[in-house]
């Protein structure tokens, strides 16, 4: 088969198992892969260093702004760096999880690493997976997915791979989606020609192989 050269998006909150079916499924079609999440991640990172209030937009702006984030795109190898440091374990860390949601509001952040994902999604060849997608970073994206999977499945995976309590996990995922849904800039919303795909009674190989055809039929 001919060599992916489109863009797939994979939106949705967290806990659906967005970023491991979007990895495997870039390796499958020898893509690159882009973490759009990991970014937002990096961002809150330079703003806890900088010790600015997170409520600053200004001022967490200007530390974006000046932060140099660079991103792997290969889907075997993640790695982020922020001013060449590497912060892989520092960007899912609890401290930087709650911390995320007042970075990525900010409409000026948000502008910028609109810009860079777009300047890294190039040519295309790439899985993008994020919050906005399909609906701002790139509309042409086929095929659009919306992955969703019940409150439970979300907080049950989430507690397994944090290896926290599915209570307390529950929790902040509904304080997150909450943030992220009803944010002024960009907030967490199915683009209106996204396909939906709920998890909850997937395993991965499923959503994958269901993610593959997809991919084949928008790319025909
Ligand atoms: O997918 P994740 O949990 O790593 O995302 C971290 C945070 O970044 C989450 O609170 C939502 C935000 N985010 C965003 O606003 N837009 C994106 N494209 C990706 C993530």
């Amino acid at each position: 088969p001919e060599a992916f050269t489109g863009v797939v998006a994979l939106d949705g909150p967290s806990g659906t198992g967005k970023s491991t079916v979007a990895r495997r499924l870039a390796t499958r079609l020898g893509a690159r892969y882009l973490d759009t999440g990991a970014m937002y991640r990096a961002a809150t990172v330079a703003a806890l260093r900088a010790g600015v209030a997170l409520d600053d937009g200004v001022a967490v702006t200007k530390v974006v702004e000046d932060a140099e984030i660079r991103i792997s795109t290969d889907p075997e190898q993640a790695s982020v760096r922020l001013d060449g440091d590497p912060v892989d374990a520092e960007i899912r860390s609890a401290e930087t999880t709650a911390a995320v949601s007042a970075v990525s509001a900010v409409p000026a952040v948000r502008a910028l690493l609109v810009d860079a994902q777009r300047e890294l999604i190039g040519d295309g060849g790439i899985v993008v997976e994020g919050r906005d997608i399909g609906s701002v970073v790139w509309p042409t994206a086929a095929p659009k997915v919306y992955l969703t999977a019940s409150p439970e499945a979300r907080a049950r995976r989430r507690a397994g791979e944090l290896g926290a309590d599915v209570q307390s996990v529950a929790g902040d995922i509904a304080r997150r989606d909450g943030l992220d849904s009803t944010r002024a800039a960009s907030p967490l919303a199915q683009a209106a020609d996204a396909v939906e795909l709920d998890t909850t009674e997937l395993d991965v190989d499923q959503v994958v192989d269901r993610l593959h055809e997809l991919t084949v039929a928008a790319d025909r």
